[in-house]
């Protein structure tokens, strides 16, 4: 089954690259540590009409695996990643974190909400210290890892700011460190850079790339920017327009990541071949009218 509908070598060469993935919906025998298994989702508002969101999506990650999920703006990638935290209950199909069916959020999942989620009553660092509560470290331990990650994304100087005191970037990067601070086994991140200017955007890309190399996560990323997928994962979903299914998945190994391979050849080619899937869904999402 092709799934890629373009013509030439990058239709072949991503063919290639899917078939070498399993299947298309990279299903790994066994060796996921996260499982969505023909996942639907319908939001049903208290006003207006039911939306059905997700439709029979299933994907799985493997452990230490990045993975970035694009897909045109309405096609659920946020939902999806609620779903896996657990922040909202799977009614159709079921979602596995380390074989065990996901019910409610917890600490083996830290979530990067798209629209930064602080609390606006508290400081930067009170923000970045209630994620540590819930970890048994001695006050001072936690209080020295705060800082830690206050420092590591760039907002030293403003540990006694309030939210509403800083600009969208700090709020995001807040919401970063208060996610990286406790350590969870997966990352979820909803657009976490969006919010950057792009010269911090890939200051925090880098510092990325070394917390996941030094420490064992998974990442699921969700991102608009082909760029940033092509550079940070190693696979790739893309997902159709609303209701969301995943369209594709792309193999996206490069050998070490580091800025140089933004400008060589191959690099430059799997943007233009995965700008290529997401713009046909794009088109696909302006065209398509409400539920
Ligand atoms: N609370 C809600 N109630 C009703 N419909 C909702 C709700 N949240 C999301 N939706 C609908 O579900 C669909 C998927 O939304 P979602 O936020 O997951 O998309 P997304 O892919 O993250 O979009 P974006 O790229 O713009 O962030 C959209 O059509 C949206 O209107
Ligand atoms: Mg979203």
């Amino acid at each position: 089954m092709l799934l890629v509908r373009r013509t030439g070598p990058v239709r072949v060469a991503a063919h290639r690259r899917m078939r070498g993935a399993g299947c298309a919906w990279g299903r790994m025998n066994g060796t996921a540590q996260i499982v969505i298994d023909r996942v639907s989702h319908t939001y049903r508002p208290a006003r207006g009409r039911a939306v059905l969101a997700l439709s029979d999506v299933s994907l799985e990650v493997r452990p230490r695996e990045f993975l970035a999920l694009l897909g045109p703006s309405g096609c659920g990638k946020s939902t999806l990643l609620y779903l896996v935290g657990g922040f909202l209950p799977t009614e159709t199909g079921r979602i596995l974190v380390e074989g065990k069916p996901v019910v409610k959020p917890g600490p083996d999942r830290g979530i990067v909400f798209q629209h930064f989620a602080l609390f606006p009553w508290k400081t930067v660092r009170s923000n970045i210290l209630y994620g540590l509560e819930r970890q048994k470290l001695p006050p001072a331990e936690r209080t020295k890892r705060a800082q830690d990650f206050i420092n590591l994304v760039g907002l030293a100087g403003f540990e006694d700011s309030y939210p509403s005191q800083l600009s969208g970037g700090m709020k995001q990067r807040t919401a970063i460190a208060r996610t990286l601070a406790f350590d969870p086994n997966i990352l979820l991140m909803d657009e976490p850079f969006g919010a950057l200017d792009a010269q911090t955007r890939s200051l925090m890309q880098t510092e990325l790339l070394n917390i996941w190399k030094r420490t064992p996560k998974t990442v699921i990323f969700v991102t608009h920017d082909v760029q940033e997928a092509v550079y940070l994962a190693d696979r790739i979903a893309v997902m159709s327009a609303r209701p969301g299914r995943i369209k594709t998945i792309v193999e996206n190994k490069f050998g070490e990541r580091d800025a140089s391979i933004l400008r060589s050849k191959e690099f430059v080619e799997r943007v233009d071949e995965i700008w290529n899937l997401v713009r046909d869904e794009a088109i696909k999402a302006q065209e398509t009218k409400a539920p």
